[in-house]
């Protein structure tokens, strides 16, 4: 459920039309409702009930500060795969205690940082790494509480750039190596064993394959603990689905209650890393026609958004719903919505039925919340969005639109010898 709803058939987001964030804040623009936000958490957080939980947002779906505020307000913790996140989730008045630290690439300076504040857990992905992180906590004269993200080899059924968890993915490492490499983190020194770790991919759409990593993993804790470790929680990741078209992702609750039915009488602490789940249906991408053109092949819809400020459909053959922000009564129209641009690949609809758009008409692009603003470059030297936050009858512009001194920000001309 999202507050992106018409009013007398002219699109609002919560209690704001967004024609007016049109015409105050300009195109394109990404809006985000708070209510939204809130209701998803709150959902997604409740769906676990009593079981000792720790939901860690996946702060790369959608990292505006003002979000990851009202986030930290709800009592989220945050899953980071950098530095720059991490600094974000601080900024934002994050708990560092319920930070979660993911990836391949961690250096070791993003080692120390996140040692120095004291985060949960960091969740490793390779041996070296498992090396790398004692000697950097030996150094410090710290302990690093640790998982090893492991891999179950189960094919989550998505797009394959977003699969994560199969056995020729760079994540993670094979969950049969997964008892020899927890006796050696053991053995090293800065080190704490806390959990087990896994995120078999994004987009998912049924339970199956999370159930069948749930089995892999539950058996490997059953021997983990066999083996002497005191495994305190399971991190199973992020990856819930969304509804963009017609999917039907199971509910967090259906999701909850699988994880919780799987876990038995297990006494584990369960972290959950949602990003898309949360922020996905909860922001749009507003944008403005420019003009529409006829090859006397197909009908273009020219917008003022481009695949540097949404590159979904670009990347991944993504389909993303398209309305106008005021629907015309007359019948749809075949069009192709493409944006400035120059490459074949900037267009967010192909041969879609839209009602007829003329220049100066507003439309929407759905379920761009996660994965659209954070995934935003400056190519073809776009200035990258406005993002707004709605909150009831009021909007906030949360980050400024980018400006043309933003494009050149630490660039410098330099004297080349003549030639
Ligand atoms: N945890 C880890 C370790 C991850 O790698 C990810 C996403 C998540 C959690 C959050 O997954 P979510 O709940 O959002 O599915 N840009 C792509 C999605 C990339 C996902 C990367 N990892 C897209 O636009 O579809």
């Amino acid at each position: 459920m999202n507050h992106f709803e018409r009013r007398d058939g002219e699109l609002f987001a919560e209690g704001v039309a967004l024609r007016t964030i049109a015409d105050e804040v300009g195109t394109p623009t990404y809006i985000y409702s708070a209510a939204t936000l809130t209701r998803h958490f709150t959902v997604f957080d409740a769906a676990w009930g009593d079981i000792d939980h720790t939901v860690c947002y996946a702060v790369k779906a959608l990292s505006n500060l003002s979000v990851l505020a009202l986030l930290a307000r709800l009592g989220a913790g945050f899953d980071i795969v950098s530095s720059g996140e991490l600094r974000r989730v601080l900024a934002a008045g994050g708990v560092p205690s319920k930070v979660v630290f993911s990836g391949v690439g961690k250096t070791r300076d993003e080692m120390r940082e996140a040692l120095s504040v004291g985060i949960k857990c960091f969740n490793v992905e390779s041996e070296a790494e498992l090396h790398e992180l004692s000697e950097v906590a030996t150094e410090l004269g710290a302990v690093a509480p640790v998982s090893l993200r492991v891999n179950p080899d189960v094919d989550p059924k998505t797009h394959p750039y977003i699969a994560t968890g199969l056995r020729e993915s760079k994540f993670g490492v094979p969950w049969q190596r997964a008892p020899a490499l927890y006796a050696k983190a053991a053995a090293l020194p800065g080190l704490k064993v806390v959990g087990v770790d896994c995120h078999i991919g994004s987009q998912l759409s049924e339970l199956a394959p999370v159930l069948a990593a749930m089995a892999k993993l539950l058996e490997l804790v059953d021997q983990l603990t066999a083996d002497g470790h005191r495994i305190q929680h399971l991190d199973i990741g992020g990856g819930l689905g969304i509804t963009y078209q017609d999917e039907t992702p199971p509910t967090p609750a259906a999701y909850a209650k699988a994880v919780m039915g799987a876990l038995g009488d297990r006494q584990l602490e369960i972290v959950t890393e949602p990003g898309r789940v949360i922020a996905g249906n909860a922001g749009v991408l507003l944008m403005r026609c420019i003009r529409t053109k006829d090859n006397g092949e197909r009908e273009f819809v020219v917008v003022d958004a481009g695949m540097n400020d949404a590159i979904r459909p670009a990347l991944y053959g993504a389909w993303h719903t398209l309305e106008a922000v005021v629907v015309a009564p007359e019948p749809p129209r075949r069009v192709d919505v493409v944006g400035p641009v120059c490459e074949s690949g900037d267009f967010f609809a192909k041969q879609r039925d839209l009602p007829p758009i003329v220049a100066g008409d507003l439309l929407v692009m759905r379920s761009a919340g996660a994965y659209g603003f954070v995934m935003a470059s400056q190519y073809n030297s776009r200035p990258r969005p406005a993002e707004v936050l709605v909150n009831g009858d009021r909007y906030d512009v949360v980050r400024r639109r980018e400006s043309y001194e933003d494009l050149v920000r630490g660039e410098i001309i330099v004297e080349t010898p003549e030639a």
